[in-house]
This record gives C-alpha cells, sequence and structure tokens, in this order.
C-alpha cells in the first residue's frame, strides 16, 4: 500500500491543473488514468488547436442548475491567470472570434505545458490504471485498488473523471459512479454542444443541402445565438447549432434565421414589382446560396416567375427564411458532442473548493460538475478554474 497525499482519478485539463497546484504546495500527487495517454480531450480540441480559454469567460457562459455556483472559482482563477502561464511557456496563441483564444500550432502544446508543470510540481501521473474499488476509512482518508490490484492511501481523492462525450477517446461515466457510492445526487445527464438530426422525411428533403453554410441567429427556449450554422447529411451543426443545442429539451423545436441581415419578405415585395419576370428562387438567391434557395422556393411549390405568385404565398416564404421553424428528432449524441451536461449537483459540493460537503476529502473538478460552458473555450476555463480551487486546499 502506498501513501500520497492527494490521488487524482483522470490526467485531463482539469485533473492536471489540481495536481500542479497540489503538487506546488509541497503535496505527494499521484494522478491516474484509464488511457495509455493524458489529456485526449486537449489533444483533439479546437480543431487539434485548443481554444483554450475565452477573453470574454462570466458566469453568463455557463449552464447549471445552480448558476452562480461557477462564480467563485472563476474569479479566483480567471482566463486571465491561465493566459499568463501559457505566455511564460512561450505559446503564442490568437483569437479567433468571439475572444475564442487558440494555440498557433498546436493543442500538443497545452499538454506540453501541464506535463512540464506535472513535472516541476513533482506529480507522478500513471497511465493504463483502472481502478477497481475505493473505499473510505473510518479516519476519513481513502483506499483505492486497481484492476492490477496495487494500492493507495490517501487523505483527498479528486474526481476529475470528465463526462461522457466521446468515449472512443476514454470517457466513461466512472466519475458519476464514484458520486454514485457516495450517495451524492445527480443532475441527469446529455450530450451538449452537440450537432442536431433530422427524421428520415426531412433529411431527405435537406440532405441535398451538406456542405452549405450560412450566418444564422438560432433561437430555442428563449435562448438565441447568431454564428454559422452547417448542412449535413444528418441534420444541422455548426457554432450557432451547438451553443442551441445545450438549451434544446428532447422534443423542442427551434427557430431558425438563415439571413439575419435582410427581411427576406421586403425583398420578394420589391422584387415582385421591380423585377416580375425573374424566378423566385433567382431572387431569393440575392440572399441565400442558390441551392439552399433552390430547396426552399421548390418546398413551396413556387418554381415561377415572382410576378405571378400572390403575396399570401411571398410571405409564407419568407418565413421559412427568417423564421424557420425546424423539429430535430434528437442530437448525434455523446458520440460526437463536445460536453456532458448535468452530473455531480453542485448543491453538495463547496464553490471554493469543490469539497464535497458529506463526504470531506473528496473532491469533484472539471466536466463532471454539473457546470457546462458555452462553445468557445469556456468549458476548459471551468476545467482550469475548479482544478486550481481544488489544487488550493487537497
Ligand atoms: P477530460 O475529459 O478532459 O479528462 C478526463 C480524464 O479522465 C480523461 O483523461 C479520461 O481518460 C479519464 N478517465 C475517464 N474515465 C476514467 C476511469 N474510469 N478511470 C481513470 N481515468 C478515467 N472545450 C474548450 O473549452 N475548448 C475547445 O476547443 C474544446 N474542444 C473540444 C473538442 C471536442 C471534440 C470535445 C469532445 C470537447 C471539446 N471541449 C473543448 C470540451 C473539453 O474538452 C472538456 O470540457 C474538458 O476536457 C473537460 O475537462 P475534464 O478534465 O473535466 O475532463
Amino acid at each position: 500500500m502506498k501513501n500520497v497525499d492527494v490521488l487524482v482519478i483522470g490526467a485531463g485539463a482539469a485533473g492536471l491543473m489540481c495536481a500542479i497546484e497540489a503538487g506546488k504546495r509541497g503535496r505527494s500527487v499521484v494522478v491516474v488514468d484509464h488511457s495509455d495517454k493524458p489529456a485526449e480531450k486537449i489533444r483533439i480540441s479546437g480543431g487539434g488547436r485548443c481554444n483554450f480559454t475565452n477573453i470574454h469567460t462570466s458566469p453568463e457562459n455557463f449552464l447549471s442548475q445552480n448558476k452562480r455556483f461557477c462564480v467563485s472559482a472563476l474569479k479566483r482563477y480567471t482566463q486571465h491567470d491561465f493566459i499568463e502561464m501559457v505566455n511564460h511557456h512561450e505559446i503564442s496563441w490568437h483569437e479567433k472570434t468571439l475572444g475564442q483564444l487558440f494555440c498557433d500550432e498546436s493543442s500538443f502544446q497545452i499538454i506540453d505545458m501541464l506535463l512540464d508543470e506535472c513535472d516541476a510540481a513533482d506529480v507522478t501521473i500513471r497511465l493504463n490504471t483502472e481502478i477497481s474499488n475505493i473505499i473510505r476509512r473510518d479516519d476519513g482518508g481513502f483506499d483505492v485498488t486497481t484492476r492490477t490490484g496495487a494500492q493507495w492511501t490517501c487523505a483527498s481523492l479528486v474526481v476529475a473523471c470528465g463526462g461522457l462525450s466521446i468515449p472512443k477517446i476514454g470517457a466513461t461515466g466512472f466519475g458519476y459512479q464514484i458520486a454514485r457510492q457516495f450517495g451524492l445526487n445527480i443532475i441527469p445527464t446529455r450530450a451538449a454542444l452537440v450537432p442536431l438530426t433530422f427524421d428520415p422525411e426531412l433529411r431527405a428533403q435537406m440532405g441535398q443541402l451538406s456542405g452549405i453554410s450560412v450566418d444564422a441567429v438560432v433561437q430555442c427556449n428563449k435562448k438565441q445565438f447568431r454564428e454559422g450554422l452547417l448542412f449535413t447529411h444528418r441534420g444541422l451543426s455548426g457554432p450557432s447549432i451547438l451553443q442551441i443545442s445545450s438549451y434544446c429539451d428532447e422534443g423542442d423545436g427551434i427557430v431558425v434565421n438563415l439571413n439575419p441581415e435582410e427581411d427576406a419578405f421586403d425583398l420578394l415585395k420589391s422584387a415582385k414589382s421591380e423585377t416580375p419576370k425573374q424566378a423566385v428562387h433567382t431572387v431569393l438567391s440575392r440572399i441565400l446560396p442558390n441551392r439552399l434557395a433552390q430547396m426552399i422556393t421548390a418546398r413551396h411549390d413556387l418554381e415561377r416567375p415572382i410576378g405571378e405568385t400572390g403575396d399570401k404565398a411571398l410571405r409564407k416564404l419568407a418565413m421559412d427564411v427568417n423564421q424557420w421553424a425546424v423539429m430535430p428528432n434528437g442530437t448525434e449524441g455523446y458520440r460526437t458532442a463536445e460536453v456532458t451536461i448535468g452530473g455531480v449537483d453542485t448543491n453538495e459540493l463547496s464553490s471554493k473548493t469543490m469539497e464535497c460537503r458529506s463526504v470531506p476529502g473528496l473532491y469533484f473538478i472539471g466536466e463532471v460538475v454539473d457546470v457546462t460552458g458555452h462553445l468557445g473555450g469556456f468549458n476548459f476555463q471551468w476545467a482550469w478554474s475548479s482544478g486550481w480551487s481544488a489544487g488550493q486546499v487537497v
């Protein structure tokens, strides 16, 4: 039985940050991960360039049953603190859009930075290590056994196993399983920041649009986002759709404005008097990609000159441009989702330290907690901030 001060389960963004901070304080720290590589999600993030934070990070960028829970950690370790670490390691970066910061070169730079910091703080990382048993001792410490029979005893146990998205690269529900073992409440989980899918009939109609992207406003449940929208073989994707997916429950419809800059009815009405011989789809293609204009016009059976088309029909057509009501039949699920909504109920945890109120010495950080960021670097910032906060006290 090896004795350490802190055992962290999960060598991802949150787990490594927590380990670094605890190590810097002189605590002996071991991080275990069942994967053969650390930080796989950092590697694949941001298209390989890791959108590591967002300069506009604020509590409004997060979903949780308790919207105030993230405030303390985000204040104590901010986006500027993380940028300082990145600068200290001389990693060059750029703002892509909307405050989103990416590495100029590669997400491996962020992984290497974290591993270098772990090294400097004397943190031990054990990969290919699966936990089979966790027991809380009467003195408050934990005995942790691996599948190969190795045993650790630790004063602080930090659960940083992440969420359920992308099982192919090692996501599991182990963090939730540990929470259940200790009787903690879990807010139901679902895939978020995820493409939406169409039923077979709509898919057949829209499939031809695959690859087309537009600047769109997408609305659901009183929330709206204006960003890119992409038609796919299965349904809709792109940043605006990923963002709104976090706010859509099963069975919710969305409303899409396919050209927020133009009022389609105004355009159609004036074209009717100015260029009556022009086909309806030709007029519509002034404000929409041609294939999209053709498809919408065909759906309304308006393949004729605009001068021969009644105002009522034009109004209905315009609605499908500026207020297209879409009913997705679901999402692409955890297979492609960037994050998992829900998780360990924040009421179970201290917002300052992430320690479990009913089980002193047990901590939950990162995505396993019911705090989920918008798209744009916010989820990593939550991982850094919550990991840092726990790292000050474990
Ligand atoms: P994370 O998932 O990073 O780490 C969990 C670790 O626990 C993993 O190493 C895993 O192997 C390990 N683990 C799981 N089960 C275990 C078990 N049973 N035993 C031992 N170890 C176990 N966010 C952002 O802000 N900017 C971005 O650019 C992106 N891009 C992005 C792209 C894609 C494709 C995805 C899927 C996700 C993103 N994200 C993102 C989201 C971001 O990656 C995510 O929110 C953080 O990685 C969460 O950090 P955690 O440390 O909590 O979990």
